[in-house]
């Protein structure tokens, strides 16, 4: 393995705490999407993230012997819907990019198994965040219509 025993667990602890985060902030994106469709992918987005930090920490605990106590999540506050889902496409990509290297530095088919799935979910991500993007324009505008006279 080129990446040490150390590094991989720091690595992890990291991983977690943004996977938790991820996991948060997208229930949060759900409950302001403007439709049916983009609430539901937003929550299946939040599960995925959920399922990562699971894993991760299943890795955790195999290598360590110990169970890792991730920090509580402090909710983030989302003003600009829009402009947070274009943050999601470069933070997902930069996901993406590093567990393709982790994938690249463990021997372990195990761990490496965990990186490409997880690497494979964030591509996933990134390339249905537009299918969001789009649900918010014109052509969305009765089924927003609609959405928000049945939520009254
Ligand atoms: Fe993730
Ligand atoms: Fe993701």
């Amino acid at each position: 393995m080129a990446i040490s025993r150390n590094e991989l667990i720091c690595d992890l602890r990291n991983y977690i705490q943004d996977e938790l985060k991820d996991s948060a902030y997208y229930e949060e994106l759900a409950r302001i999407a403007p439709t049916r469709m983009a609430q539901e992918i937003l929550m299946e987005f939040s599960r995925d993230e959920k399922k990562h930090a699971e894993s991760f920490m299943d890795a955790y605990c195999r290598l360590t012997g110990k169970k890792f106590n991730p920090d509580p999540v402090r909710p983030s506050h989302i003003c600009d819907y829009e402009q947070s889902l274009k943050d999601r496409i470069i933070e997902e990509t930069n996901a993406y990019e590093d567990y393709g290297k982790m994938y690249q530095e463990l021997c372990d088919p195990c761990l490496r198994r965990m990186f490409w799935d997880a690497r494979t979910d964030e591509a996933t991500h990134a390339m249905r965040i537009p299918i969001l993007l789009h649900e918010m324009g014109p052509d969305c505008y009765q089924e927003r219509e609609r959405y928000s006279i049945a939520e009254v």
